[in-house]
């Protein structure tokens, strides 16, 4: 990783500009890391199972967001060729031009699912948040919380762009939240955060959210990247605390769409490059024409589609079970880490575990502890975390085999006697 992959005398010169400058230095750690850590950017040359190789080391892979293993489901997988048979590999028109069926047939089966009255399925949610937040916003406020995923800070800048005001509340703080949204009158009003947060591990309490939404006559718009396909609904005869059915967080609170946006992807649980919008159908229609993506945009490849199909009737037919298993394997990262008396945010019980160091400036030892050790993970690096949360972040995935699990918690022990991770606060309150 420190070797640079091109000779210094083939790279094409940059002109010095000040804003690459001030860019490069606001991601000065991160960069450091990408040149120096062989835990970040690397190149993959085999995978087996949920086991990477990279160059002539194997290491048990913590840091795929294939929650669901579906990445690795041979239903799934044969579900491809038939469909491309069918389909040729890529549509190639945008939406408005033309969809394949398979495309409706996603929509209807996720509305379904959701328990929404319509769905929009776009590329991904990055494209997403950049095109619907502006359209949501017009002239209006966003209201975003602090530690909302970055890709909804780019849609809110859009928005800034073409006219909304932002204003930020502090992560999870429903009482700042109220104070702004009574101290602003502007309308429409758009209030947005992470549905399970992409760092924390920890859902946003929705219900709460939803309810002042409608006090305040604003729309709740929730990114659930992670919690869809994790976590769902409810029922006396589920067979995890994560719920069933992998619905998301606004079932998994038993709260409706009145006044609520969910958007998702389909590149985590479900393996595939397609995102969507669960969404009143009129709001669907305005979204075909006043939001690029849908005539603008490629589309996802037919295999994308294939396997979101593919995928969602596995879903049906065992998905519990497999989310079961998920919960049973995080529980036993999240009692290692009890053991050893380390701190982590997660007090959810989900299946993304922060791990903050004791020192931030032995994020780079650490990731090559791991790596030495023959577990991947993603390093969280300042400015993806704050200073004081500088570590690692381990996704379990129900791929991962009980193997890797000892590995990782033996892995994790020898970390804690070379290095100071943070003090646990006291017991969690996780899902029991
Ligand atoms: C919370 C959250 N939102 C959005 C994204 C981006 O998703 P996409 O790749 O579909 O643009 C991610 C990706 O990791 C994420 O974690």
């Amino acid at each position: 990783m420190s070797v640079p992959r091109v000779p210094a005398d083939a790279r094409t010169a940059l002109p010095s500009q000040r804003w690459i400058d001030r860019w490069l230095a606001a991601c000065h750690d991160l960069a450091e890391l990408e040149r120096s850590n062989p835990m970040t950017d690397a190149v993959i040359d085999e995978i087996d199972g949920r086991m990477i190789r990279i160059g002539d080391r194997w290491l048990a892979d913590f840091a795929s967001c294939n929650y669901l293993g579906f990445d690795l489901e041979r239903q799934i997988i044969e579900a491809v060729a038939p469909a491309l048979e069918r389909w040729g590999t890529h549509p190639s028109w945008s939406r408005l031009l033309g969809s394949p069926v398979l495309y409706d047939q996603i929509e209807t089966r996720l509305a379904e699912l959701l328990g929404a009255e319509d769905t929009l399925v776009l590329p991904t949610i990055t494209l997403i948040h950049t095109s619907v937040i502006p359209v949501l916003a017009g002239d209006g406020t966003i209201f975003v919380d602090s530690r909302a995923h970055k890709t909804i800070y780019e849609g809110t800048q859009i928005a800034a762009a073409h006219g909304a005001t932002v204003k930020r509340f502090r992560h999870e703080d429903l009482d700042d939240l109220t104070r702004l949204l009574g101290e602003d009158t502007n309308a429409p009003r758009l209030i947005c955060v992470d549905g399970v947060n992409s760092m924390t591990g920890n859902a946003a309490d929705v219900r709460a959210l939803a309810r002042l939404a409608r006090e305040y006559d604003a729309l709740l718009y929730v990114d659930d990247a992670h919690g869809f396909g994790v976590i769902g609904e409810r029922r006396d005869d589920e067979l995890s605390p994560f719920g069933s059915r992998g619905n998301s967080v606004v079932r998994h609170v038993d709260e409706t769409y009145d006044h609520v946006v969910l958007v998702a992807g389909l590149s985590k649980s479900y393996s595939s490059l397609a995102a969507f919008l669960a969404c009143p159908s009129e709001l669907k229609r305005l979204l075909k024409t006043a939001a690029p993506p849908y005539l603008y945009s490629g589309p996802s490849p037919i295999a994308s589609l294939a396997t979101t199909l593919a995928g969602l009737d596995v879903n049906d037919e065992r998905g519990d079970e497999i989310r079961a298993g998920l919960w049973r394997k995080t529980a036993t990262v999240l009692e290692c880490l009890d053991r050893l008396g380390a701190h982590t945010p997660n007090t959810s019980g989900f299946p993304l575990i922060e791990v903050p160091l004791g020192h931030g400036e032995d994020i780079d030892a650490v990731g090559r502890f791991l790596f030495d050790n023959g577990i991947y993970v993603t390093l969280a690096a300042y400015p993806l975390v704050p200073r004081n949360e500088v570590g690692f972040r381990i996704q379990v995935t129900a791929a991962n085999t009980n193997a890797e699990i000892e590995r990782l918690v033996d892995v994790l022990g020898k970390l804690a006697n070379g290095f100071d991770l943070q003090p646990s606060r006291g017991r969690s309150e996780r899902a029991a």
